[in-house]
């Protein structure tokens, strides 16, 4: 991965970070509004949903701090990957939580969410997905 690329990403999650459980509202709310039918694979209730939240954006933190050494990340993101087909996640349901990704930073980030930041993060997530996925479907 792009040196440039990393900087991006890494610089930009240090602003999401302190608004997480925002983000992590921003984030759900967004997911279940592009699909309804995601709702149930999760646990529901607020304080469950900060806590996934938390998941989420520590998940996220170790990977940005990751990237620059790719093949450490890659067996976590394995495993992570096999756990998530147990959590009935499908193959699809990738790209519609990478477009709420995106839309959260977008909405976290204002104007720092600028053509660049979104292409990195976009191949960011691009990357970890495929790795997930290649280890489980
Ligand atoms: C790069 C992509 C993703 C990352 C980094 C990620 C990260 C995580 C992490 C860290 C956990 C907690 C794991 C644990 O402690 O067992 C988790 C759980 C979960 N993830 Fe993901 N995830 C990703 C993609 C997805 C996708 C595409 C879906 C589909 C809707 C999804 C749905 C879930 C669900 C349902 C849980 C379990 C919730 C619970 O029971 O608490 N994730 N994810």
């Amino acid at each position: 991965m792009e040196a440039k690329t990393i900087t991006l990403v890494q610089e930009s999650f240090k602003k999401v970070r302190p608004i997480a459980d925002t983000a992590a509202t921003i984030f759900y709310n967004k997911l279940f509004e592009l699909d309804p039918e995601l709702k149930p694979l999760f646990p529901s209730g607020e304080e469950a949903m900060k806590t996934q939240g938390n998941k989420l954006m520590t998940m996220l933190g170790a990977a940005v701090a990751g990237l620059s050494d790719l093949d450490a990340l890659i067996p976590v993101l394995e495993g992570l990957g096999k756990k998530h087909v147990g959590y009935n996640v499908k193959e699809s349901h990738y790209s519609t939580v990478g477009a709420a990704l995106l839309a959260t930073l977008e909405a976290g980030l204002g104007g720092d969410f600028t053509p660049e930041v979104k292409d990195a993060w976009a191949g960011v997530y691009q990357t970890m997905s495929s790795v997930m996925i290649g280890a489980s479907y």
